[in-house]
């Protein structure tokens, strides 16, 4: 884990690989792709790229059921121009960091393979199989009542060993069986494999998952989605797993390790990220801030709240104070896109402004979702079977239960994740310049306004605003260390929040409205004595101690030295 805390001063771009940019024409993104723009990541300011899965996989869940944990994808090319992409991102002074996909691997990994030959074969405990138990009338029974995230039951018959194997995600996933010390070895295998090339670090995936509770019972009260949680969510046995994978690897390397962490709060996420002798993950992706207007998960729709927005940032914000360190996001490949959910397609430019210095000015080390620079927006399909993510049919067959084949078209288009996955939007030409070739996903038909040339040019463009945002965020020491007060926490129109770092101050102000809105500073702020430094209206003046807030209007104010 990282020996100095560089990582707290980065800002992270990360790449979900297919969408990225096709280099070599047959319409997938590659790395020879990432290799023609690294300038371009570079010239946002970014410090490093995450790179989603690149690893060899069957593309059940588009790389996380991986095949082979060391080695490259042929769609995205070979270990040969990886090793380049990680030498010229190093040159330009970004690190690299590998998704671990750990909690799973692809039913077509050598394991899983040996695994189900036979009940005595050495790797038939890389995995949880269990007996199939046998009803009434001799009807099969999984082992017990869990449902999966992705597939109806978590559990999959094999006929051959008349066994079940458990799958948390998708049937293609089954869990590895971390208990198992020699599956821990692999994952150290794994780990220093990549480190020993010169990888920076880790993302690692539903890290929280990776312990079950022994004997693996059954759920009750049954809950519709995910039901067992609670027997494999953040159990101890997880964090002592991690302990021993800083033990024998990672703490021997300067690398950076966050974990993702489905429906942990900030006090659990404690247990790993407090800094000391019990820290196991430098950083924890929180989940919170994206249920705003949704219960859980994207596809369980409900109007914006913003109260429900502030309450989570700040929880995470006052609670980490001091003790660990935040992963800020607003988009990943898991989610729709911010504008489209939080901001407004209307005001696409204004919102983006917004929501970009709202969540990058908090404490934390902030990341970049492809795309979300340049303010790509939701591509609702008109038909379900256009969709191709396992996550997406999942939520349309349990939604196709209860409501209309249009109600759930509709549900979809809005909530699925698939609307971050369109390709990047690099030019005005055929196919947004992601691919010469036949693009393996549609490209949003926003792509002549909304697309890298075109912003670039435009000094008020969403992405030039992302480069003056990240050079302010490094040059300003309140944005980078300051401590975090909320400001007016129930006010439903506006999240301010203030930063202090001895005699800097810095002041947040995000109107999330479309209307006009009245803000008044607070009592110990005189607006007139500090300066305006970021904001996405061209003229602002105040009126009073305050100012009538434009539609989405952001504006940063900042007391003190301006630069380090
Ligand atoms: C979280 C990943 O981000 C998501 O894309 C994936 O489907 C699940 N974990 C399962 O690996």
């Amino acid at each position: 884990m990282a020996f100095t805390p560089w990582y707290k001063d980065m800002v992270v771009y990360h790449i979900w690989p297919r969408s990225f940019c096709d280099g070599n024409g047959d319409g997938i993104g590659d790395l020879y792709g990432v290799l023609y723009r690294l300038d371009y990541i570079k010239s946002l300011g970014a410090d490093a790229i995450w790179f989603s899965p690149l690893y060899p996989s069957p593309n059940a869940d588009w790389g996380y059921d991986i095949s082979n944990y060391m080695d490259i994808h042929p769609d995205f090319g070979d270990l040969t121009v990886f090793k380049r992409v990680l030498k010229e991102a190093h040159e330009r002074g970004m690190r690299v960091f590998m998704d671990l996909v750990v909690n799973h691997t692809s039913d077509e990994h050598p394991w899983f393979l040996e695994s189900r030959k036979s009940r005595d074969n050495p790797y038939h405990d890389y995995y949880h199989w269990r007996p199939a138990k046998r009803g009434r009338g001799g009807r099969l029974l999984p082992p017990n009542n869990w449902t999966s995230v992705f597939d109806g039951e978590a559990w999959e018959y094999d006929s051959n060993l008349d066994e079940y194997y458990l799958h948390l995600f998708a049937k293609k996933q089954p869990d590895l069986n971390m208990d198992n010390p020699k599956v821990r070895d692999e994952v150290k295998r794994i780990l220093r494999f990549w480190l020993d090339m010169g990888v920076d670090g880790f993302r690692e995936d539903v890290i929280t998952f990776i312990a079950k509770t022994p004997g693996l019972p059954s759920a009750y009260p049954r809950i519709p989605v995910a039901n067992g949680l609670r027997h494999y969510s953040n159990l101890p046995a997880a964090h002592s797993y991690l302990r021993e994978f800083k033990r024998d690897v990672l703490s021997q390397y300067d690398c950076f390790v966050v974990g993702e962490s489905p429906m942990t709060d900030a006090d659990t996420a404690l247990r790993y990220v407090t800094e000391g002798p019990n820290q196991v993950l430098d950083e924890m992706i929180a989940f919170s801030h994206m249920e705003a207007d949704c219960l859980f998960v994207d596809t369980i729709p409900r109007p914006f709240s913003l109260p429900k927005l502030k309450k989570a940032l700040s929880e995470w914000q006052y609670k980490l104070a001091g003790r660990g360190w935040n992963a800020l996001y607003i988009e990943n490949h898991d989610h729709p896109r911010i504008i489209s959910r939080y901001g407004s397609e209307k005001y696409r430019t204004e919102s983006g402004k917004m929501l970009a210095a709202m969540y990058m000015l908090l404490q934390g080390t902030p990341f970049i979702y492809q795309g979300q620079e340049i303010g790509m927006t939701n591509m609702p399909l008109p038909e379900l079977g256009m969709y191709k993510d396992v996550m997406t049919f999942n939520s349309a067959r349990i939604l196709g239960k209860l409501l209309p084949q249009k109600k759930v078209l509709s549900i979809i288009q809005k909530g699925t994740r698939e609307n971050a996955r369109s390709p990047m939007q690099w030019d005005d030409g055929p196919n947004a310049g992601f691919t010469t070739g036949r693009p393996w996903f549609f490209v949003n038909g926003n792509y002549h306004e909304v697309n890298v040339r075109t912003e670039d040019q435009d000094p008020n463009s969403l992405l030039n605003f992302y480069r003056r945002l990240i050079a302010f965020r490094k040059t300003t020491p309140v944005v980078l260390r300051g401590d975090y007060r909320e400001l007016y926490p129930r006010d439903k129109n506006f999240y301010v929040y203030e930063r202090r770092y001895f005699d800097q101050r810095l002041l947040v102000v995000c109107s999330f409205s479309p209307e006009l809105q009245r803000f008044n500073a607070p009592e110990d702020v005189r607006l007139d004595k500090w300066q305006l430094v970021l904001t996405n209206y061209e003229t602002c003046f105040n009126i009073g101690n305050g100012f009538t807030a434009r539609p989405y209007e952001l504006r940063v104010y900042l007391y003190g030295e301006a630069a380090l």
